[in-house]
């Protein structure tokens, strides 16, 4: 039935519908008798395959944008439109089901199930609703992807914090969503381990064409993304190459030294 509504969407506008809009999102709080203003207004249109990083200092509202662009939380106002559909509008059952086809994310603390081994914490999403194919034949591939094949069996508790990561992002990846949304997905790691990982997302971004949005504080994370939004207060004060909206290539050549080396592509 969603699926449905996206062809309908798409096709009434052409299908050339980007793969998330943000339009003027406001999200207010109650803080004792008041309410307070987290989001002023938020405008962005990110197209398919963008590689975004989401930056700017701690509570600027990173986290609650990408909450409410995943559809975990609703905006005061404004609407997310993922590949052309109003998400706002959705009930919470539309909603589950947007998330589990199209939106992986990825999280700071990697989030997986202790109790599961990798190929099961990677299975868990291909439950959720429809996807083709064996469930543990995706899981073992989208791990060989990441370069863990040969951990399918390690539980969470028996994996790095880099691998533990890794197994994140294929669980991310194993519905072969159109957009992973990541929340300081190296805020946990090493400088080494954040190389590697942010050296993945890349690689996987180039051969699967997904579309990626990042927020993080990692300042070579930021300069390896095509496309910088930056934050403060609550408001998008910069939008553009990461040359454009100020990343110090320095800071990152700094960052990426300590660990390995990180080339800024093409
Ligand atoms: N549930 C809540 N109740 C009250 N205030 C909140 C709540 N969640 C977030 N805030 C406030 O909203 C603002 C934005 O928070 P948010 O977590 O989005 O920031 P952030 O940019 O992700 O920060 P960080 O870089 O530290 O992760 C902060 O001032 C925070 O204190
Ligand atoms: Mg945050």
């Amino acid at each position: 039935m969603v699926a449905a509504s996206i062809n309908k969407v798409q096709r009434q506008s052409g299908g050339t519908a980007a793969a998330l809009e943000a339009r003027e999102i406001t999200r207010s709080l109650p803080l004792g008798k008041e309410r307070i203003d987290i989001l002023h207004g938020i405008n962005f249109r990110i197209e398919r395959g963008e590689f975004v990083a989401l930056i700017g200092p701690s509570g600027s509202g990173k986290s609650t944008v990408l909450g409410i662009i995943a559809g975990l939380d609703s905006p005061t106002d404004g609407r997310v439109l993922v590949d052309g559909v109003d998400i706002t509008a959705m009930s919470e059952a539309q909603l589950a089901t947007i998330r589990n086809q199209k939106i992986g994310m990825i999280f700071q603390a990697f989030n997986l199930i202790p109790t599961l081994t990798a190929q099961e914490n990677v299975e868990v999403p291909l439950y959720v609703g429809k996807h083709e194919g064996s469930p543990a034949d995706r899981a073992r591939e989208v791990l060989e992807l990441v370069g863990l094949g040969h951990r399918l069996d390690h539980r969470p508790n028996q994996l790095s914090g880099g691998e533990q990561q890794r197994v994140a992002i294929a669980r991310a990846l194993a519905t072969n969503p159109a957009i992973v949304i990541a929340d300081e997905p190296t805020g946990n790691l090493d400088a080494k381990n954040s190389a590697n990982v942010l050296n993945l997302i890349r690689e996987l971004r180039e051969r699967t064409g997904t579309t990626f949005i990042i927020a993080t504080h990692d300042p070579s994370v930021a300069a390896a993304a095509e496309r910088v939004i930056r934050l403060y207060d609550g408001r998008v004060v910069g939008d553009g190459t990461p040359e454009e909206v100020g990343i110090s290539e320095a800071a990152a050549a700094e960052k990426a030294a300590a660990g390995m080396v990180v080339s800024r592509g093409s």
